[in-house]
């Protein structure tokens, strides 16, 4: 097992990476432990979780609401949780965003952890305290900083995981390695049968290299004022294709990377060569069904949270490996958007 550490902003929040549970019986309270889980991990998991009191909650991005915390708290309540009580978010990204909110909002704020058991979780929805819920079709415009006390990362728990979820996961683990690492990159690119094959080797090292590029960033950045922001390389376009055509949210997040990277090539940052790199990684690894774009997306990027009179902050890169933040009109970007439509022959 790797242990990795992130104090910011006078949190500490311990990573165990490929630990088992194990690794975290001496770190639980003896009494008031509330698990939150989902209906598909309490069903595959649920005989490793530890004595407590155990609130499911409906599998699926439909459970990330303002209504769901709500209930989790009422719930709460009612089986006597005080303000010494401990939540164990146990499962993938939807768990942890929805139980670091909970975490957050009872009685102002209790102790909290995560069980992480996806690997878009693994990688990155349970590291680096950001809790969130939808609102309609907006993403994460609820939510708060939190870092959890600690996160268990066991990669055994991956072998359950449906093929299209660990491909979701995946997309995540190119994103990190696209705004910051070449060489994880390359590797990813040339290690996509071992990683279809979730060899546990193989993935230990690629998830535990993807969550030090993550840790580095928030341990800079907690509050993302700044370079933080990177880390939503492909989530401007990703986020509104994620619910418009509800794709899983990794997938279409590599669907928002190649946006955003012909959008980088368009506007002369990045060379073509690199944006071929990044389509054929991405395309081998099975992330790149058919694009999709919608003539549409600009008035839904600037309703996202990241719009701001009539410009956004958009992640492009100037390299495989290395992103850079500008700030876009929303003119400069619906002038791409027709352009690529127009370009693709993409229907409407
Ligand atoms: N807070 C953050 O920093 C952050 C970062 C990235 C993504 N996110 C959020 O994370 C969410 C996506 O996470 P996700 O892909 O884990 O979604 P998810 O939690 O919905 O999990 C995907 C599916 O896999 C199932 N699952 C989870 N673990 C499993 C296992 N071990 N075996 C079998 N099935 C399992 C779940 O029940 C679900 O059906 C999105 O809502 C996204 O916005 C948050």
């Amino acid at each position: 097992m790797n242990q990795l550490r992130i104090n910011s902003a006078g949190e500490r929040s311990l990573l165990l990476m490929g630990g088992t549970m194990d690794d975290i019986r001496g770190l639980l309270p003896q009494k008031g432990l509330f698990i939150i889980t989902d209906t598909n991990v309490s069903r595959l998991w649920g005989h490793l979780f530890p004595p407590g009191e155990v609130l499911v909650i409906e599998a699926g991005e439909k459970s990330k609401t303002l209504e769901t915390a709500g209930d989790l708290c009422r719930k709460m309540l009612l089986a006597g949780a005080d303000r010494s009580s401990f939540i164990l978010g146990f499962g993938g990204g939807v768990v942890c965003d929805v139980a670091g909110l909970t975490a957050s909002l009872f009685m102002r704020g209790v102790r909290h952890a995560f069980v992480s058991t996806s690997l878009l979780s693994q990688v990155d929805a349970s590291i680096g305290g950001k809790t969130g819920v939808n609102l309609g079709d907006y993403k994460n415009i609820i939510g708060t900083f939190r870092h959890p006390e600690f996160v268990l990362c066991d990669y055994s728990m991956l072998s359950t995981l449906p093929e299209t979820e660990f491909r979701s996961g995946l997309g995540e683990v190119f994103k990190h390695a696209a705004i910051r690492d070449r060489n994880l990159f390359f590797d990813l690119a040339a290690g996509s049968e071992s990683l279809a094959t979730r060899d546990p080797g193989a993935m230990g090292d690629i998830i535990l290299r993807a969550v030090k590029i993550k840790a580095a960033i928030v341990r800079r950045d907690p509050l993302e004022h700044g370079v933080r922001k990177v880390l939503n390389f492909g989530h401007t376009f990703g986020h509104v294709l994620e619910t418009q055509y509800s794709l899983p949210h990794g997938i279409a997040v590599a669907q928002g990377m190649i946006l955003a990277a012909e959008l980088s090539v368009w506007k002369g940052e990045m060379q073509h060569s690199e944006l071929r790199i990044l389509k054929s990684a991405l395309e081998k690894a099975g992330l790149l069904p058919e694009l999709l774009l919608p003539s549409n997306i600009v008035p839904r990027i600037a309703r996202d949270k990241k719009g701001e009179s009539g410009s956004v902050n958009f992640v492009l890169l100037r390299s495989v490996g290395r992103a850079v933040i500008r700030r876009l009109s929303l003119t400069e970007i619906q002038g791409f958007v027709n352009f690529f439509i127009d370009r693709e022959n993409l229907s409407q």
